[in-house]
């Protein structure tokens, strides 16, 4: 029984590694994958919405900005970014919890 925990964490430990060249956590990471950010979103240039790294240098400064990210990323919307998008909105994830929100816009944060 040991030796099958530990495979399976030496397989877990594998997979997370596998996602561990951006920076940030890679469980926001992957949980952004699962949820279709990658689509319209690239960490180093433009798709629809912004790039993670454009994001990150924007709100450098502002201590609050992962909160603010957060309701934004779940409440969606335009009018931050208009230069970059031409207006286009960014859809709404009302199924996320402030707290995976959260760890999203810290890993944006974090590129
Ligand atoms: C349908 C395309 C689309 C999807 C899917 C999408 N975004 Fe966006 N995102 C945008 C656009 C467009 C903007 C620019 C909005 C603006 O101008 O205020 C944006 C802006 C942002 C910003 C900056 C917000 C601001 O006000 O400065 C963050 C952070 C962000 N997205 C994170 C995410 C995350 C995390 C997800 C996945 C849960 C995601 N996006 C999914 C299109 C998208």
């Amino acid at each position: 029984m040991k030796l099958k925990f530990a495979v399976a964490a030496a397989v877990a430990a594998l997979s997370l590694s596998s996602l561990a060249h951006a920076a940030g956590d890679p469980k926001a990471e992957a949980l952004m994958k699962q949820s279709g950010c990658f689509a319209c979103h690239a960490v180093d240039k433009k798709v629809v919405g912004p790039s993670y790294k454009d994001v990150a240098k924007r709100y450098k400064s502002d201590k609050a900005a992962a909160g603010k990210l957060a309701d934004k990323i779940i409440k969606g919307g335009a009018g931050n970014w208009n230069a970059v998008t031409g207006g286009v909105p960014m859809t709404p994830h009302p199924q996320l919890s402030k707290a995976d929100a959260t760890a999203m816009a810290k890993w944006v944060l974090a590129q």
